[in-house]
Protein backbone atom coordinates (compact mmCIF):
# COMPACT_ATOMS: atom_id res chain seq x y z
CA UNK A 1 0.00 0.00 0.00
CA UNK A 2 1.27 3.33 -1.02
CA UNK A 3 2.03 5.74 2.04
CA UNK A 4 -0.22 8.45 2.59
CA UNK A 5 0.16 11.32 0.33
CA UNK A 6 2.88 9.60 -1.57
CA UNK A 7 1.97 10.55 -4.47
CA UNK A 8 1.93 14.38 -3.86
CA UNK A 9 3.12 16.12 -6.56
CA UNK A 10 2.45 13.59 -9.20
CA UNK A 11 0.34 13.82 -12.43
CA UNK A 12 -2.29 10.59 -13.24
CA UNK A 13 -4.06 9.87 -16.56
CA UNK A 14 -6.63 7.08 -16.06
CA UNK A 15 -8.46 6.10 -19.27
CA UNK A 16 -12.10 4.78 -18.90
CA UNK A 17 -12.56 6.02 -15.58
CA UNK A 18 -16.10 7.47 -15.44
CA UNK A 19 -17.41 4.45 -13.54
CA UNK A 20 -16.19 0.84 -12.60
CA UNK A 21 -12.17 0.04 -11.81
CA UNK A 22 -11.09 3.00 -13.82
CA UNK A 23 -13.17 5.49 -11.14
CA UNK A 24 -11.84 3.63 -8.25
CA UNK A 25 -8.38 3.91 -9.49
CA UNK A 26 -8.76 7.51 -10.20
CA UNK A 27 -10.01 7.54 -6.26
CA UNK A 28 -6.96 5.80 -5.03
CA UNK A 29 -4.55 7.95 -7.33
CA UNK A 30 -6.21 11.45 -5.92
CA UNK A 31 -6.38 9.87 -2.79
CA UNK A 32 -3.15 9.27 -2.69
CA UNK A 33 -2.17 13.08 -3.35
CA UNK A 34 -1.78 12.39 -7.47
CA UNK A 35 -3.59 15.51 -9.72
CA UNK A 36 -5.68 13.39 -12.63
CA UNK A 37 -7.22 13.28 -15.90
CA UNK A 38 -10.05 10.77 -16.16
CA UNK A 39 -12.03 9.59 -19.43
CA UNK A 40 -14.80 8.11 -20.90
CA UNK A 41 -17.08 8.18 -24.07
CA UNK A 42 -19.84 9.58 -22.34
CA UNK A 43 -19.01 13.41 -21.44
CA UNK A 44 -21.86 13.34 -18.13
CA UNK A 45 -19.91 10.55 -16.90
CA UNK A 46 -16.76 12.14 -17.25
CA UNK A 47 -18.43 15.27 -15.31
CA UNK A 48 -19.71 13.23 -12.97
CA UNK A 49 -16.54 11.46 -11.93
CA UNK A 50 -14.73 14.65 -12.47
CA UNK A 51 -17.43 16.60 -9.68
CA UNK A 52 -16.52 13.32 -7.45
CA UNK A 53 -12.87 13.65 -7.00
CA UNK A 54 -13.09 17.27 -7.06
CA UNK A 55 -15.29 16.49 -3.98
CA UNK A 56 -13.22 14.43 -2.23
CA UNK A 57 -10.67 16.97 -2.45
CA UNK A 58 -8.44 16.02 -5.70
CA UNK A 59 -7.31 17.97 -8.27
CA UNK A 60 -9.42 16.26 -11.13
CA UNK A 61 -9.85 16.92 -15.21
CA UNK A 62 -11.57 15.30 -17.58
CA UNK A 63 -11.26 14.57 -21.10
CA UNK A 64 -14.68 12.82 -23.09
CA UNK A 65 -13.65 10.96 -26.26
CA UNK A 66 -13.13 7.14 -27.08
CA UNK A 67 -9.54 5.62 -26.68
CA UNK A 68 -10.32 4.71 -30.49
CA UNK A 69 -9.62 7.96 -31.85
CA UNK A 70 -5.88 9.10 -31.59
CA UNK A 71 -6.73 12.32 -31.71
CA UNK A 72 -8.48 12.01 -28.76
CA UNK A 73 -5.30 10.35 -27.30
CA UNK A 74 -3.70 13.49 -27.93
CA UNK A 75 -5.76 15.61 -26.24
CA UNK A 76 -5.69 13.61 -23.09
CA UNK A 77 -1.94 13.97 -22.72
CA UNK A 78 -1.76 17.51 -24.33
CA UNK A 79 -5.03 18.31 -21.68
CA UNK A 80 -3.08 16.90 -18.71
CA UNK A 81 0.15 18.38 -19.49
CA UNK A 82 -1.47 21.83 -19.71
CA UNK A 83 -3.33 21.67 -16.63
CA UNK A 84 -1.14 20.00 -14.31
CA UNK A 85 2.51 20.85 -15.97
CA UNK A 86 3.39 16.83 -16.44
CA UNK A 87 1.93 13.00 -16.64
CA UNK A 88 3.60 10.61 -14.33
CA UNK A 89 1.46 7.65 -14.20
CA UNK A 90 -0.52 6.27 -16.85
CA UNK A 91 -3.42 3.63 -16.22
CA UNK A 92 -4.38 1.83 -19.29
CA UNK A 93 -8.02 1.02 -18.44
CA UNK A 94 -10.93 1.33 -21.37
CA UNK A 95 -11.38 -1.85 -23.20
CA UNK A 96 -14.16 -3.54 -25.08
CA UNK A 97 -15.36 -6.85 -24.67
CA UNK A 98 -16.85 -6.90 -27.83
CA UNK A 99 -17.68 -8.71 -30.03
CA UNK A 100 -19.02 -11.87 -28.60
CA UNK A 101 -19.03 -15.18 -29.68
CA UNK A 102 -16.78 -18.13 -31.67
CA UNK A 103 -13.86 -17.00 -33.65
CA UNK A 104 -14.83 -18.85 -36.73
CA UNK A 105 -18.21 -16.06 -36.21
CA UNK A 106 -16.48 -13.30 -36.06
CA UNK A 107 -16.34 -10.09 -38.32
CA UNK A 108 -13.11 -9.08 -39.29
CA UNK A 109 -13.68 -5.35 -38.81
CA UNK A 110 -15.32 -5.87 -35.09
CA UNK A 111 -11.78 -8.09 -34.41
CA UNK A 112 -9.97 -4.63 -35.59
CA UNK A 113 -12.12 -2.22 -33.59
CA UNK A 114 -11.51 -4.69 -30.57
CA UNK A 115 -7.49 -4.52 -30.90
CA UNK A 116 -7.88 -0.64 -31.75
CA UNK A 117 -9.13 -0.05 -28.45
CA UNK A 118 -8.09 -3.31 -26.23
CA UNK A 119 -4.09 -2.84 -27.50
CA UNK A 120 -3.20 -0.15 -30.25
CA UNK A 121 -4.80 2.69 -27.71
CA UNK A 122 -2.62 1.50 -24.84
CA UNK A 123 0.46 1.93 -27.31
CA UNK A 124 -0.26 4.86 -28.76
CA UNK A 125 -0.99 6.70 -24.87
CA UNK A 126 2.44 5.17 -24.14
CA UNK A 127 4.24 6.45 -27.32
CA UNK A 128 2.02 10.52 -26.24
CA UNK A 129 3.45 9.94 -22.55
CA UNK A 130 6.90 9.54 -23.25
CA UNK A 131 6.86 11.96 -25.76
CA UNK A 132 5.40 14.47 -23.16
CA UNK A 133 8.03 14.25 -20.80
CA UNK A 134 8.15 10.16 -19.10
CA UNK A 135 11.49 9.79 -21.14
CA UNK A 136 12.99 12.32 -19.52
CA UNK A 137 11.81 12.78 -15.97
CA UNK A 138 10.35 9.01 -15.59
CA UNK A 139 7.04 7.83 -14.86
CA UNK A 140 4.76 4.32 -14.82
CA UNK A 141 2.31 2.89 -16.75
CA UNK A 142 -0.07 0.12 -15.96
CA UNK A 143 -2.23 -1.76 -17.84
CA UNK A 144 -5.43 -3.33 -17.32
CA UNK A 145 -5.73 -7.14 -18.41
CA UNK A 146 -7.36 -9.94 -17.55
CA UNK A 147 -6.87 -12.97 -15.33
CA UNK A 148 -8.54 -14.84 -18.31
CA UNK A 149 -6.03 -13.43 -21.28
CA UNK A 150 -4.09 -16.68 -20.12
CA UNK A 151 -6.93 -19.64 -20.41
CA UNK A 152 -9.66 -20.22 -23.14
CA UNK A 153 -12.83 -18.04 -22.31
CA UNK A 154 -15.94 -19.55 -24.41
CA UNK A 155 -16.82 -16.35 -26.35
CA UNK A 156 -14.87 -14.22 -25.56
CA UNK A 157 -11.68 -14.84 -27.96
CA UNK A 158 -11.68 -11.12 -29.20
CA UNK A 159 -10.94 -10.02 -25.81
CA UNK A 160 -9.11 -12.57 -24.38
CA UNK A 161 -7.05 -12.49 -27.57
CA UNK A 162 -6.39 -8.84 -27.34
CA UNK A 163 -6.02 -8.93 -23.86
CA UNK A 164 -2.95 -11.44 -23.77
CA UNK A 165 -1.74 -9.20 -26.29
CA UNK A 166 -1.80 -6.42 -23.91
CA UNK A 167 -0.01 -8.38 -21.50
CA UNK A 168 2.81 -9.35 -23.49
CA UNK A 169 2.85 -5.51 -24.73
CA UNK A 170 3.25 -5.08 -20.91
CA UNK A 171 6.44 -7.00 -21.09
CA UNK A 172 8.11 -5.68 -24.35
CA UNK A 173 7.33 -1.90 -23.74
CA UNK A 174 8.92 -2.75 -19.71
CA UNK A 175 12.01 -3.70 -21.41
CA UNK A 176 12.14 -0.77 -24.11
CA UNK A 177 11.42 2.04 -21.85
CA UNK A 178 13.32 0.86 -18.63
CA UNK A 179 15.26 2.51 -16.49
CA UNK A 180 13.32 5.69 -15.88
CA UNK A 181 9.82 4.05 -16.82
CA UNK A 182 7.97 0.90 -15.23
CA UNK A 183 5.50 -0.72 -17.13
CA UNK A 184 3.28 -3.58 -15.18
CA UNK A 185 -0.13 -5.14 -15.87
CA UNK A 186 -3.02 -5.98 -13.37
CA UNK A 187 -4.86 -8.85 -14.58
CA UNK A 188 -8.13 -8.79 -12.31
CA UNK A 189 -10.74 -11.77 -12.30
CA UNK A 190 -14.14 -11.06 -12.13
CA UNK A 191 -15.37 -7.55 -10.63
CA UNK A 192 -18.54 -6.36 -9.96
CA UNK A 193 -19.09 -3.66 -12.94
CA UNK A 194 -21.31 -2.52 -15.79
CA UNK A 195 -18.82 -4.59 -18.21
CA UNK A 196 -18.93 -7.80 -16.64
CA UNK A 197 -22.72 -7.23 -15.05
CA UNK A 198 -24.09 -10.49 -17.31
CA UNK A 199 -21.73 -12.64 -15.51
CA UNK A 200 -22.05 -12.21 -11.98
CA UNK A 201 -25.46 -11.03 -12.17
CA UNK A 202 -26.14 -14.76 -13.30
CA UNK A 203 -25.08 -15.16 -16.85
CA UNK A 204 -24.32 -17.57 -19.26
CA UNK A 205 -20.92 -18.31 -18.66
CA UNK A 206 -18.97 -15.82 -21.15
CA UNK A 207 -17.26 -14.42 -18.02
CA UNK A 208 -13.82 -14.53 -19.09
CA UNK A 209 -13.44 -16.78 -16.39
CA UNK A 210 -13.80 -20.17 -18.33
CA UNK A 211 -16.73 -21.55 -15.72
CA UNK A 212 -20.23 -22.48 -16.17
CA UNK A 213 -21.64 -18.99 -15.17
CA UNK A 214 -24.17 -18.78 -12.11
CA UNK A 215 -25.40 -15.23 -10.00
CA UNK A 216 -22.21 -13.64 -8.50
CA UNK A 217 -23.46 -15.25 -5.11
CA UNK A 218 -22.62 -18.78 -6.77
CA UNK A 219 -19.40 -17.81 -8.27
CA UNK A 220 -18.47 -16.26 -5.32
CA UNK A 221 -18.82 -19.34 -2.85
CA UNK A 222 -16.36 -21.17 -5.55
CA UNK A 223 -13.38 -18.50 -4.84
CA UNK A 224 -11.11 -19.56 -1.98
CA UNK A 225 -11.62 -15.51 -0.60
CA UNK A 226 -15.38 -16.47 -0.67
CA UNK A 227 -16.55 -13.31 -2.89
CA UNK A 228 -16.20 -11.76 -6.32
CA UNK A 229 -14.36 -8.57 -6.72
CA UNK A 230 -14.75 -4.76 -6.19
CA UNK A 231 -13.55 -1.85 -8.20
CA UNK A 232 -11.62 -1.04 -4.90
CA UNK A 233 -10.10 -4.39 -5.04
CA UNK A 234 -8.12 -3.70 -8.21
CA UNK A 235 -7.71 0.38 -7.49
CA UNK A 236 -5.67 -0.80 -4.46
CA UNK A 237 -3.18 -3.11 -6.74
CA UNK A 238 -2.61 -0.18 -9.36
CA UNK A 239 -1.96 2.02 -6.24
CA UNK A 240 0.95 -0.26 -5.24
CA UNK A 241 2.24 -0.42 -8.72
CA UNK A 242 2.85 3.17 -9.41
CA UNK A 243 3.74 3.66 -5.81
CA UNK A 244 7.56 4.05 -4.92
CA UNK A 245 6.93 0.75 -2.77
CA UNK A 246 7.21 -1.24 -6.33
CA UNK A 247 10.06 0.59 -7.24
CA UNK A 248 12.44 -2.44 -8.36
CA UNK A 249 9.19 -3.98 -10.00
CA UNK A 250 8.61 -3.71 -14.34
CA UNK A 251 7.27 -5.60 -16.46
CA UNK A 252 4.99 -8.04 -14.31
CA UNK A 253 1.48 -8.82 -13.76
CA UNK A 254 0.44 -8.97 -10.90
CA UNK A 255 -3.06 -10.77 -10.50
CA UNK A 256 -5.96 -9.70 -8.67
CA UNK A 257 -8.48 -12.92 -8.33
CA UNK A 258 -9.57 -13.63 -5.01
CA UNK A 259 -8.18 -17.10 -6.18
CA UNK A 260 -10.35 -17.44 -9.35
CA UNK A 261 -6.63 -19.61 -10.81
CA UNK A 262 -6.31 -21.67 -7.52
CA UNK A 263 -9.82 -23.09 -8.36
CA UNK A 264 -9.29 -23.96 -11.75
CA UNK A 265 -6.28 -26.17 -10.54
CA UNK A 266 -8.66 -28.27 -7.93
CA UNK A 267 -9.10 -31.15 -9.48
CA UNK A 268 -12.84 -31.77 -9.74
N1 LIG B 1 -15.16 -6.22 -14.47
C1 LIG B 1 -14.47 -7.33 -14.62
O1 LIG B 1 -14.89 -8.43 -14.20
C2 LIG B 1 -13.13 -7.26 -15.28
C3 LIG B 1 -12.34 -8.41 -15.24
C4 LIG B 1 -11.10 -8.39 -15.84
C5 LIG B 1 -10.64 -7.23 -16.44
N2 LIG B 1 -11.43 -6.12 -16.47
C6 LIG B 1 -10.89 -4.93 -17.13
O2 LIG B 1 -11.05 -3.80 -16.30
C7 LIG B 1 -11.12 -2.63 -17.10
C8 LIG B 1 -12.27 -1.76 -16.66
O3 LIG B 1 -13.48 -2.45 -16.85
P1 LIG B 1 -14.74 -2.28 -15.90
O4 LIG B 1 -15.15 -3.64 -15.55
O5 LIG B 1 -14.45 -1.28 -14.84
O6 LIG B 1 -15.81 -1.71 -16.94
P2 LIG B 1 -16.97 -0.62 -16.80
O7 LIG B 1 -17.47 -0.50 -15.42
O8 LIG B 1 -17.91 -0.94 -17.88
O9 LIG B 1 -16.22 0.75 -17.13
C9 LIG B 1 -15.62 0.94 -18.38
C10 LIG B 1 -15.13 2.38 -18.47
O10 LIG B 1 -14.44 2.56 -19.70
C11 LIG B 1 -15.11 3.56 -20.49
N3 LIG B 1 -14.96 3.17 -21.88
C12 LIG B 1 -15.47 2.09 -22.51
N4 LIG B 1 -15.09 2.07 -23.78
C13 LIG B 1 -14.31 3.16 -23.97
C14 LIG B 1 -13.63 3.70 -25.09
N5 LIG B 1 -13.67 3.12 -26.29
N6 LIG B 1 -12.93 4.85 -24.93
C15 LIG B 1 -12.88 5.46 -23.72
N7 LIG B 1 -13.49 4.98 -22.62
C16 LIG B 1 -14.22 3.85 -22.77
C17 LIG B 1 -16.54 3.59 -19.95
O11 LIG B 1 -17.22 4.82 -20.15
P3 LIG B 1 -18.01 5.14 -21.53
O12 LIG B 1 -18.95 3.98 -21.76
O13 LIG B 1 -18.70 6.45 -21.29
O14 LIG B 1 -16.96 5.24 -22.58
C18 LIG B 1 -16.27 3.38 -18.46
O15 LIG B 1 -15.80 4.58 -17.87
C19 LIG B 1 -11.18 -3.11 -18.55
O16 LIG B 1 -9.88 -3.03 -19.12
C20 LIG B 1 -11.60 -4.56 -18.41
O17 LIG B 1 -11.17 -5.35 -19.50
C21 LIG B 1 -12.66 -6.12 -15.91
Amino acid sequence: MAVQGELAGRVALVTGASRGIGLAVAEALGGAGAAVCVTARDPEGVDRAVAGLRDGGVRAIGVAGSVADPAHLRECVAGTVRAFGRLDVLVNNAATNEPRGPLMDIDPERWRAAFAVNVEAPLRLVREAWRAGMREHGGCVVNVCTEAATHVAPHLGAYTTSKAALLHLTRQLAGELGPLVRVNAVSPGLVRTEMARFAWSGGSGEAGSGDAGGSGEERAAGLPLGRIGEPADVARAVLWLVSDAAQWVTGTDLVVDGGTGVRRAQVP
